[in-house]
């Protein structure tokens, strides 16, 4: 089977590794990956719109495509596969909205009584602005824009001159963009959270491990978020109870949902959730695998990723083939570049390191410049120590960070921290 990654980043690298392992992948390619993957598959350098990847994956007679990153399927790219016959794994535009609309999403939720924080929704600042005056919360509240805005549409405010203030600048001001043209605004949740990931095929579902990502800049959750800095599996704050539940309450209502309208999610569905007092509370949902969840669940999983993924594309997922429990724990430590997630260094010189059995260097934003291996992104290289115990995956994990680590590039020291003794 000829099989297609789409994206570049460090997600892409790990569905990449995972996907070589299929005996079923006889050619594999990634639009357009990074340097990092280049032992993996065949890089394949292509603008990412619609029109253009649509054209690639003909020209190279795909017979099954994954696609990695949401913005593409915010855009359609699964319909226009579908249209023409090529096997996809990712949901189709209208039902991408559950990442691309936080609108969109957390009506769902409220028409299928998914258990959310309570929300409004503003388009003009003045109303917006009235509604917090006349409803003071001592605690914050969440503003969050309601369109993709690549991790920095939620803003968490600590009081109402702080909420009041994103949201000029958001409707007022139009800093997002379209993105923030509307907006959401949340009551303050409290909790641990941790990020559930659950291969769909439109009715049935799969989970996967749980696992959980830190998406502050820097040590003890300080600082802005991120797109994630570390992450590691499994997260053994969930139990199996809460999965359960999430599972009742959350997944299969809101499956059941979209099949009904007309617009079966097929897919991943990332349902990033926070364990309140009151139960498991649904915080996004997201329409692709996390990054850098994947990095850690996909070295987790005991099977082949490639069978439910086509089952799922085919609407002919069997759950009860594959364990959902985590095989060994894996932990994540992202390298960053100074600077981000505000501006940040480019071009910081790379050097890979030799992995031992159980480490892997995953690349995320890298590039090659005049024959030289360099960052391109915010996120440059995930480092993942793998183990029998959480103690030794974040021991190889640091241990690889270590030696990959160079001038221009930081890190978090507090990854998986909690889980060991
Ligand atoms: P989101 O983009 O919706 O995932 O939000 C990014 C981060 O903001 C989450 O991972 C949480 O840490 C925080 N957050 C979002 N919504 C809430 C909420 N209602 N209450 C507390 N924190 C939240
Ligand atoms: N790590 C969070 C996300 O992928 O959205």
């Amino acid at each position: 089977m000829r099989v297609a990654v789409i994206g570049s980043g460090g997600r892409e690298h790990a569905l990449v590794w995972k996907l070589k392992q299929s005996p079923q992948v006889s050619e594999l390619y990634v639009l357009p990956g990074n340097p990092g993957m280049v032992e993996l598959a065949k890089l394949v350098k292509v603008e990412q719109s619609v029109a253009a990847l649509v054209a690639e994956i003909e020209n190279l007679a795909i017979d099954f495509v994954v696609v990695g990153p949401e913005q593409p399927l915010a855009e359609g790219l699964a319909d226009e596969l579908s249209k023409r016959g090529v096997l996809t794994f990712g949901p189709m535009k209208a039902s991408a909205k559950l990442e691309s609309s936080k609108v969109f999403a957390k009506r769902l939720m409220k028409s299928c009584k998914v258990p959310t924080a309570a929300f409004e929704v503003f388009s003009d600042f003045r109303l917006f602005e009235k509604f917090v005056q006349e409803n003071p919360r001592a605690n914050g509240r969440v503003v969050k824009a309601d369109g993709l805005a690549a991790g920095k549409g939620a803003f968490v405010c600590t009081n109402d001159a702080e909420a009041v203030d994103v949201g000029r600048r958001l409707l007022a001001a139009s800093e997002l963009g379209e993105a923030g043209a509307t907006i959401v605004v949340e009551e303050m949740l409290t909790g641990r959270e941790a990020s559930l990931h659950f291969l769909c095929d439109g009715e049935r579902f799969l989970a996967l491990p749980p696992a959980q990502d830190y998406k502050r800049a820097f040590d003890g959750d300080e600082g802005p978020n991120t797109g994630g800095m570390g992450t590691f599996c499994p997260a053994r704050h969930v139990s199996e109870v809460t999965i359960r539940d999430v599972e009742l309450r959350v997944v299969s209502p809101i499956l059941k949902e979209l099949k009904g309208q007309g617009t079966p999610y097929r897919g991943l569905l990332y349902v990033g959730i926070m364990l309140t007092e009151s139960g498991p509370q649904v915080i996004e949902f997201n329409c692709r695998f996390g990054d850098p969840e994947t990095q850690v669940m996909l070295p987790c999983l005991g099977y082949d990723l490639l069978e439910p993924m086509i089952e799922c594309a085919k609407g002919q997922l069997n759950p009860a083939k594959y364990s959902a429990q985590a095989v060994g724990n894996a932990v994540c430590v992202v390298l960053c570049a100074e600077g981000y997630p505000a501006s940040y260094l480019k071009h910081v010189p790379l050097t890979a390191p030799a992995c031992n059995s159980n480490q892997i260097l995953f690349s995320a934003g890298t590039t090659t410049v005049e024959g030289k291996w360099v960052s391109s992104g915010g996120r440059v290289l995930n480092a993942v120590g793998l183990g029998d115990t959480m103690n030794e995956a974040r021991t190889n994990a640091y241990d690889l960070a270590h030696q990959a680590i160079v001038e221009g590039l930081r890190m978090r020291s507090d990854i998986a921290l909690s889980e060991v003794s």
